[in-house]
Formats: structure tokens, C-alpha cells, sequence
């Protein structure tokens, strides 16, 4: 059994394979894997993306889910986080997880004895990138001498996206405000891999050519910081960033979005677009996520 905690977890082959996987069982039938398999999901943030998908394709896969949302479960309130754990590893064959603190993850997946799947945390966002990914993929065919360019806030999305880029070496450009900068510790690991990753506060220059184009909301779920939203209206995507992208690049963006603040309606909604190929992506991707935990090899 394996957890699935952050990209940067993963090998360049293993992060490959589960892409390739996805891909394939959006295709063709799957085994049903998971058959009598009960999986918990502790949900302690909103979701309709995450937690559907994975709800939709533990079924498919022949297993039953259990949730239990903000009201029912703060990691760490009643109990602690260990015997949540040791308590639901007794029931449960995996348990995926949406929390604030990416520590309290940690600590649970320390615990536990089943595998734990990281559904989202402050930190980072593994799952919506493997979609994200498989997205591009179907779009773009492989990484080789590929540009992204990644617009606005620094936060759990972007970081998902610098561990995949260390992993699978295409050019990251990251335009965000002064003042706003993706993890430290993470940026260092991740240019020892990957020299082509770097950050500007100039849009323009990130967009400059490149295939695919995203953003996320200024303000992420439980974000307390106190920035200005105006300080990311330069980094907002529309029209004026995507035509200097190349001429075929896409437009992605995890969802929920905020139109006319982070993306402009005319590029949510336009031909660039492919926010729902992304969301549908998803479903394929928990799968493939979900038979790594399970199998650990493919
Ligand atoms: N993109 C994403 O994770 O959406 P949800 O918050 O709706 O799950
Ligand atoms: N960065 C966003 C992603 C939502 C799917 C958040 O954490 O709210």
C-alpha cells in the first residue's frame, strides 16, 4: 500500500504512469479494483470536484464511501489525530482527506495503517494536478520543451504545479505579485531538478509563448491572509495575456472560478477553455490514484 501526500513523493516514471493510466480508463473499462473496498473521506472544507469524483469513482470501482464533512470531523477536536486513525483503520480500507494543515495530513497518514490520499491542504493540491496534467496531455501529447505560465496567488495549486514540473522538467513560469512567493524549501529542491522554473512580476513576459495558461482564486478556502486583492489585478488572465500565448495554448483553471477577478468571462468561457475537461479529468485521475495506493505498482 502506498500514500498519496504530494507529487514530489512520486518518481518521474511513477508520476507518468498514473497520467498514462488516467488516460487510458477514460477510454477503456477498468477492472473493478475496489470491490468491497470501503473508503472514508474526512472533508473539513467544501468541495463539489474532489470529493464527487471520488465518491462517483469509488463506485464505479465496485467499493462503498463514507463522508464526513466539516460538521461532523475537525481533525484533532474530539480525539487526536492518532486515534481517529487507529479507529477508522478498523473499518476502513482508505481514508482521503481534506483539512486545513498539510501537518495534521502528515500525522494522520503517519498513523494510519491504510493508505491516505491528500485531498486537498493549505500546502498543496496533488490530485487536481494530476488531472491537471492529464489535461495538458491530451492537448499538448507530451512535456518536451513545454511553457506554462501560472498567473496570480502562490498557493496549494501552485504548489502541486512546481513538484510536477521538477518531476517532469517543462518550463514554469510563475507570474505573481511582489511580496507573494511560492514555498522557499519547495523552489530550491524543485530548481536543483529543473532550471527552467522561475518567477516574474511581469505577465506579459510569463505568458510569452506559452502552451497552456492558469490561474486559481486570489483567495484560497481558509486563506487568512490580509493581501489586497488589487495588488493580483495585473495577474488577472484575459484576452491581452492569451494572445501573446502561443496560438494553440489552453486556458485551465481547477474551478470553483471567480469570473472577471482571477480570469476574465470571455476566457473562462472561450475557445481556450478547458475547465471542464480538467473537472471530468478528475474522475479519471482519482482512479488511477486510487489503484497507486492499492497496488502500489502498476
Ligand atoms: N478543484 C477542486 O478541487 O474543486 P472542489 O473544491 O470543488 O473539490
Ligand atoms: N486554491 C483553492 C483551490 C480550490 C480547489 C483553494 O484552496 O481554495
Amino acid at each position: 500500500m502506498s500514500n498519496f501526500i504530494d507529487l514530489k513523493d512520486l518518481s518521474r516514471d511513477q508520476l507518468l504512469d498514473l497520467i498514462s493510466l488516467s488516460l487510458k480508463w477514460k477510454k477503456e473499462a477498468h477492472p473493478k479494483f475496489m470491490a468491497d473496498k470501503q473508503v472514508v473521506l474526512i472533508f473539513e472544507k467544501p468541495s463539489l470536484r474532489t470529493r464527487v469524483s471520488f465518491e462517483v469513482g469509488i463506485n464505479q470501482l465496485g467499493g462503498q464511501s463514507y463522508l464526513l464533512n466539516e460538521k461532523e470531523m475537525q481533525l484533532g477536536e474530539r480525539e487526536t489525530i492518532e486515534d481517529t486513525a487507529n479507529v477508522l483503520e478498523r473499518y476502513a480500507d482508505m481514508v482521503i482527506i481534506r483539512c486545513f494543515g498539510h501537518g495534521q495530513l502528515i500525522k494522520y497518514a503517519r498513523a494510519s495503517s491504510v493508505p491516505v490520499i491528500n485531498a486537498l491542504t493549505d500546502f498543496s493540491h496533488p490530485c487536481q494536478v494530476l488531472a491537471d496534467l492529464v489535461t495538458f496531455i491530451e492537448h499538448a501529447h507530451n512535456f518536451d520543451n513545454k511553457k506554462i505560465a501560472w498567473f496570480g496567488d502562490c498557493n496549494n495549486v501552485l504548489q502541486s504545479w512546481i513538484e510536477a514540473a521538477a518531476l517532469l522538467n517543462f518550463e514554469l513560469n510563475i507570474a505573481c505579485p511582489e511580496g507573494i512567493k511560492p514555498n522557499a524549501k519547495t523552489m530550491s529542491w524543485a530548481i536543483e531538478r529543473n532550471k527552467n522554473i522561475s518567477i516574474t512580476h511581469n505577465p506579459i513576459q510569463a505568458a510569452d509563448g506559452a502552451n497552456c495558461i492558469i490561474t486559481d482564486t486570489w483567495r484560497s478556502m481558509g486563506d487568512t491572509n490580509p493581501n489586497p486583492e488589487n495588488i493580483f489585478v495585473p495577474f488577472q488572465v484575459n484576452n491581452k495575456i492569451m494572445k501573446v500565448a502561443d496560438k494553440k495554448a489552453i486556458f485551465m483553471h481547477c474551478l470553483p472560478a471567480y469570473r472577471d477577478k482571477e480570469v476574465s468571462s470571455e476566457v473562462l468561457e472561450g475557445d481556450y477553455s478547458v475547465v471542464f475537461d480538467e473537472a471530468e479529468n478528475r474522475l479519471h485521475a482519482q482512479k488511477a490514484i486510487m489503484h497507486f495506493c492499492i497496488n502500489r505498482k502498476f
